[in-house]
């Protein structure tokens, strides 16, 4: 029979699995609930952080702080420093989390590369892979500027020496679940470790001024033992995604104390790393089949940043046949719930002949995922679309919310979507009526040619798209687009 530790008041105990604390020795931790997992906390043999009250630090007036500090120096990454604001701060701490294999070396390798490339000293400090594998990587990205110092291990103490000996304008530690602070007993990776090392590298950041950048591994569905725990201690916080077989790669910030959160960095993985693109458009779109039904693109806020994507749908095998229960879609991309509302209003709010059962499949190309109701009209009209056999036409953009009623919905950022798809050539939009009032009025600022058609319900949508069962135009062919719009009189917008 295991023996069960006795519980000591003097001896603190320590969950490996969420570091919570308890002065008693239990089976299972009350506040994770996992089993087994509470271990003896050891005694820190030194605190560094620890001032004598003795001298206690005064308040000073705010407004003769000095903002010196708090400007970002340029990493040379253009997309990064997009997001982050225009580049890192100094003593500042970002952490940099993804899914394994994403990236996240990769870039933070290019940032230091680029970094040294401009003649001061930056330090790797790499825990995880051996400096055999890292000049691996490197190797394939070009050559290794001199200023660029690597240290290999997993001590956070031999970090803090050489950051101290070699003061290095910029640290990477890669990644936060290998360090480890050898006055813990616990292993590297547990949380009460990774929480004692950003809680160290924190201090240290703040104390030299060196900024650093720490890299933190989530789980593909967002499970992490560890990184999210502490994004309260560090200043900015970055996610890094993808789908690991597309080349696309989207970093957001999720936390910035230096300025705003939601910007949008792109890039794209090649052979030889990371490049940034500026204008992710032809990445996007640049495999499109035109007058294929149920292809529909939608501008979709990224952050601030709007991007172009082709939602597409197709109707499998399993449908038709008259008897059984409407399966749900099969989706990637896009939220399975939403998309079997969608077929629900598209079935009861249009005089589409949705088959039954029907086995729909929607897609985001590209291995975006886009979870913004303003897709739910292009879901909806690929739908349509592939229920009809009849396409979309392909310059067209649409956007809006669907409401169960078959409403068209308004969404934010009209006027950013109407700009990305005129500068990607688009010539038509479909849009909320209610959105209209937005877009026209920031329409001076925008260059011609958009025709823009205000919708208020997935049906008015349905018709002015050309995706109508039943429209007057044979199967297989499209509506021109003159016809409907002189039969229509709904509000339709030129911009000018
Ligand atoms: P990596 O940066 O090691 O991912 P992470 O640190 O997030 O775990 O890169 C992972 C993948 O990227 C790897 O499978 C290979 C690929 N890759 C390229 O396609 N091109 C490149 O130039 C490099 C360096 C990596
Ligand atoms: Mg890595």
């Amino acid at each position: 029979m295991a023996t069960t530790p006795r519980a000591r008041s003097d001896v603190p105990y320590v969950c490996t699995a969420c570091g919570t604390t308890s002065l008693r020795w239990v089976g299972r931790c009350g506040n994770c609930g996992e089993w087994n997992t509470l271990g003896p906390a050891s005694v820190r043999v030194h605190r560094p952080g620890r001032t004598p009250a003795a001298n206690p630090t005064p308040a000073v007036a705010l407004r003769d702080v000095s903002t010196e500090g708090a400007r970002p120096l340029p990493t040379g990454v253009s997309e990064l420093d997009r997001v982050m604001g225009g580049g890192v701060v100094g003593g500042s701490v970002t952490l940099l989390f993804g899914p394994p294999g994403i990236g996240k070396s990769t870039l933070l390798f290019q940032v230091l590369s680029s970094v040294a490339a401009g003649g001061v000293d930056v330090m790797l400090a790499s825990a995880e892979e051996s400096l055999t594998q890292v000049s691996g990587r490197a190797a394939r990205m070009g050559p290794v500027p001199r200023h660029l110092l690597a240290l290999e291990g997993p001590d956070v103490e031999a970090i803090e020496a050489a950051v101290g000996r070699h003061r290095p304008a910029l640290v990477v530690v890669d990644s936060l679940q290998s360090v480890s602070d050898p006055d813990l007993a616990q292993p590297a990776g547990s949380l009460a470790q990774v929480r004692a090392c950003v809680e160290r590298l924190t201090r240290l950041a703040k104390s030299s001024g060196v900024p650093l950048l720490l890299v933190g591994h989530v789980t593909k569905d967002g499970d992490l033992a560890g990184p999210r725990a502490v994004e309260h201690l560090v200043d900015t916080v970055l996610s890094f995604d993808g789908d690991r077989h597309h080349a696309l790669r989207v970093l957001t910030s999720v936390k910035h104390r230096f300025g705003p959160t939601g910007e949008v960095g792109i890039f794209e993985m090649r052979d030889d790393g990371l490049r940034p693109v500026p204008d992710p458009g032809p990445l996007m779109l640049g495999d499109r089949m035109a007058g294929v039904p149920g292809s529909v693109v939608v501008p979709v806020l990224q952050g601030r940043r709007p991007l172009l994507v082709e939602v597409q749908a197709l109707l499998g095998p399993g449908t038709g046949g008259g008897a059984g229960v409407a399966s749900r879609p099969h989706t990637l991309g896009i939220d399975a719930a939403r998309a079997n509302l969608l077929v629900a209003v598209l079935a009861c709010r249009t005089a589409v002949d949705v088959p039954v059962p029907a086995e729909f499949f929607v897609a985001a190309v590209g291995g975006i995922t886009v979870s913004e109701p303003a897709a739910d009209l292009a879901v909806a009209l690929a739908m349509a679309s592939v229920v009809g056999r009849r396409p979309v036409p392909a310059d067209l953009v649409v956007f809006g919310e669907l409401g169960l009623a078959g409403e068209v919905r308004s969404v934010p950022g009209a006027d950013r979507r109407l700009a990305e798809a005129h500068r990607a050539g688009f010539t038509r939009a479909l849009v909320p009526a209610s959105a209209l009032g937005d877009a026209t009025a920031s329409a001076a600022a925008t260059p011609a040619g958009l025709v823009v058609h205000g919708v208020r319900t997935l049906a008015e949508a349905l018709e002015v798209a050309g995706t109508e069962a039943g429209s007057r135009t044979g199967p297989g062919t499209m509506p021109g687009w003159s016809t409907v719009r002189a039969a229509s009189n709904r509000s339709t917008t030129r911009w000018r």
